[in-house]
């Protein structure tokens, strides 16, 4: 095992062994790294909504074992009992995240495994299985993603990224991270500037704590001097990853990231998105994207201390949409999607059938 492979393996987000789940506890990064195993969906569904682990790509194979589990602890004696026991437990786990739509691509792609089987041991062991291919392909796209990626970034690029889209967002490897990570990979010599990620500080706790872990050049700046480094010429480059994209080229992501983008245009640097095609949502219009509002103690608090006064109103987006006009590129398992939106991304998903 060479060094690179040990840490990407020592981040390895989310597992299943010996018929249990198994995660790093996201919330107690980047001071312990602790892992947590889960035996009952249940507590899995309440681990994507308290964060324990998060990132799009994550909660989709999370969400599946989730399912896995939820078969596994089923005494239904009928395939028909099974898929309606799944359908319940598919709710409660789809329910706990609404924006980032690898959820939901998880969750039924494991229902549509369960449909197929004869007999209740059949579904229960190809659902099992079925979630752990998930999990493996999970870091082949993010590596082959990494390939593609690498392609844009040149020697001495200073890179800057939000919130994690690492290994911790993923099963491992990364979705912009797994750029940054492969073009380094390629000999290039890069420098990132993460932004802390207010108010749950995944760019802090989690990106400044991976990039380290790689001994890659990283430093962490305020959310609010994104404007400032960008004028002083210290960024060439932006990538992000996405919670889901339309096919018009519309990214969602973490909150904060609309406004990099519309900076990143005014000083004319490039701005790229990086997803696999599992984060794309071609039914969905803008409109119909619901944006997940988390609890106000995020944002009135740090580290369980009070920083605002009692009962004050708070506004507190999960996510934000950034607008196709600002993405120079999106860059996917399969290829490289560039404006306009519309053609580039009908022909990605064309040339995987
Ligand atoms: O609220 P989070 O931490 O789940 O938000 C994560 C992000 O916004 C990531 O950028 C996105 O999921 C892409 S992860 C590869």
């Amino acid at each position: 095992m060479t060094q690179q492979t040990k840490i990407h393996a020592s981040l390895r987000t989310v597992r299943w062994e010996n018929n249990t789940v198994i995660m790093i506890d996201q919330t107690k990064l980047p001071n312990k790294l602790v892992h947590v195993r889960y035996k009952n969906y249940k507590d899995v569904a309440n681990a994507i909504r308290t964060l324990v682990v998060r990132g799009a790509p994550a909660i989709g194979v999370a969400g599946a074992f989730g399912l896995a589990l939820a078969a596994l602890q089923s005494n239904a004696s009928t395939k028909e009992n099974l898929l309606q026991e799944l359908e319940k437990a598919k709710k409660v786990l789809f329910e706990t995240r609404p924006t980032a739509i690898n959820l939901a691509w998880g969750l039924e792609r494991i229902i549509k495994i369960a449909n197929q089987g004869n007999d209740v041991s059949e579904i229960k062991q190809a659902v099992i299985e079925e979630a752990k291919r998930m999990a493996i392909e999970d870091i082949q796209t993010n590596m082959k993603m990494g390939k593609h990626g690498a392609e844009l970034f040149e020697n001495n690029d200073t890179i800057m990224t939000h919130c994690n889209a690492g290994a911790l967002a993923t099963v491992g490897y990364g979705t912009a991270l797994g750029v940054i990570r492969a073009t380094k990979e390629s000999g290039k010599q890069i420098k990132v500037i993460v932004t802390e990620t207010r108010p749950v500080m995944q760019g802090s706790r989690l990106t400044a704590f991976e990039l380290k872990h790689d001994n890659i050049d990283v430093s962490l700046i305020p959310d609010t001097a994104v404007g400032y480094v960008m004028s002083k010429g210290l960024v060439t480059k932006v990538i992000v990853g996405a919670d889901r994209i339309l096919r018009t080229g519309h990214v969602y992501n973490k909150i904060g990231t609309y406004q990099i983008a519309v900076m990143a245009q005014q000083h004319k640097i490039p701005f790229y998105v990086a997803a696999p095609l599992s984060t794309f949502d071609l039914k969905s219009n803008p409109e119909d994207v619901i944006i997940e509002q988390r609890k106000s103690s995020e944002v009135t608090t740090i580290a369980g201390k009070k920083t605002a006064p009692e009962d004050i109103g708070v506004i507190n987006p999960a996510f934000d949409m950034t607008t196709p006009e600002l993405v120079t590129g999106i860059i996917t398992e399969a290829g490289i999607a560039k404006p306009p939106y519309a053609e580039s991304i009908k022909k990605l998903f064309e040339s995987r059938l």
